[in-house]
C-alpha cells in the first residue's frame, strides 16, 4: 500500500512544541537530535547557517556559541521578522542565493567558519526524483561553500532528500571529512525522504 502523506496543514507534536518553545520552525528539534547525538557546534563557534529562514537553527546556534562566538546565516527568502528575526548582535542575515555565488557573494559571507549548516530545501514538485536532484544541487553547492570557507577540523551538516545521486554525494563529504555520519532524526516527517549527512573534522587539504 503506498504510503500516505501527512496532512502539513495540521500542527503535528514538533509544530506545537516549537510553538511552546518560541522557535519559528519545528526544524529546531533536528539539529537538537543531531547536536545532542555529535556535538557539531561548541561555545565561540563561528557558524554559517544555509537556508537559515525562518531562523529556528541560528536561535539555538547563537545560545551554543555565545557572546564570543558568531552565527551568519543565508537564504533566498527574507527572514520573517514576526517569527524569527531580531536577536543578538553576533546574529546577522544575508539575502543570498547559493546557486549564485559571485564575488560579492563570497565577500558577504567572509571565512574561517568552524561550522558550516545547511537545512536548505528546494521547492518541490512532489516527483520524487527531481526533488531529490534539486536536493543534490543545493547540497553541492553547500559542499562547495563548506571547502571554501570552513577552517580545518570544522564541522559540516547537510540535509539532502535521497535519491540516485545520495551515495555519490555522501562520498564527496567523506573526502573532505575525517569522520562521516548518516542520521534521520525522529523529529523528519516519517513520510520524508530527507536524511542528514554530518562531517566532522574537515581535513586539512594542504597536509
Ligand atoms: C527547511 S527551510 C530551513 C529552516 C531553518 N533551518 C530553520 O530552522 O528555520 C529551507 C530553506 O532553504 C532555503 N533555500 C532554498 N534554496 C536556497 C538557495 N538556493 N539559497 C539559499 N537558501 C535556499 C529556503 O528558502 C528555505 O528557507
Amino acid at each position: 500500500m503506498p504510503k500516505r502523506r501527512t496532512d502539513r496543514s495540521k500542527p503535528d507534536h514538533y509544530s506545537k512544541m516549537a510553538k511552546k518553545d518560541n522557535y519559528p520552525a519545528r526544524s529546531i528539534y533536528k539539529l537538537d537530535e543531531i547536536q545532542k547525538k555529535f556535538n557539531v557546534i561548541r561555545p565561540k563557534d563561528q557558524v554559517l547557517d544555509l537556508g537559515c529562514s525562518p531562523g529556528s537553527w541560528m536561535k539555538y546556534a547563537v545560545d551554543i556559541v555565545g557572546p564570543a562566538g558568531r552565527v551568519v546565516g543565508v537564504d533566498i527568502k527574507d527572514r520573517d521578522m514576526s517569527r524569527g528575526g531580531g536577536g543578538p548582535d553576533n546574529m546577522s542575515f544575508h539575502l543570498l542565493d547559493v546557486m549564485e555565488m559571485d564575488d560579492v557573494a563570497w565577500e558577504t559571507i567572509g571565512g574561517d567558519y568552524t561550522v558550516v549548516l545547511s537545512d536548505m530545501a528546494p521547492s518541490t514538485t512532489g516527483i520524487k526524483s527531481v526533488d531529490a536532484a534539486r536536493s543534490f544541487l543545493l547540497c553541492e553547492a553547500a559542499l562547495g561553500i563548506a571547502e571554501r570557507v570552513l577552517v580545518p577540523g570544522g564541522n559540516f551538516v547537510v540535509k539532502i532528500f535521497q535519491g540516485e545521486d545520495f551515495e555519490a554525494f555522501v562520498r564527496s563529504v567523506k573526502q573532505q571529512f575525517k569522520t562521516r555520519k548518516i542520521f534521520k532524526p525522529k523529529s523528519c516527517r516519517p513520510d520524508s525522504k530527507e536524511i542528514y549527512v554530518i562531517g566532522l573534522g574537515k581535513k586539512d587539504m594542504l597536509v
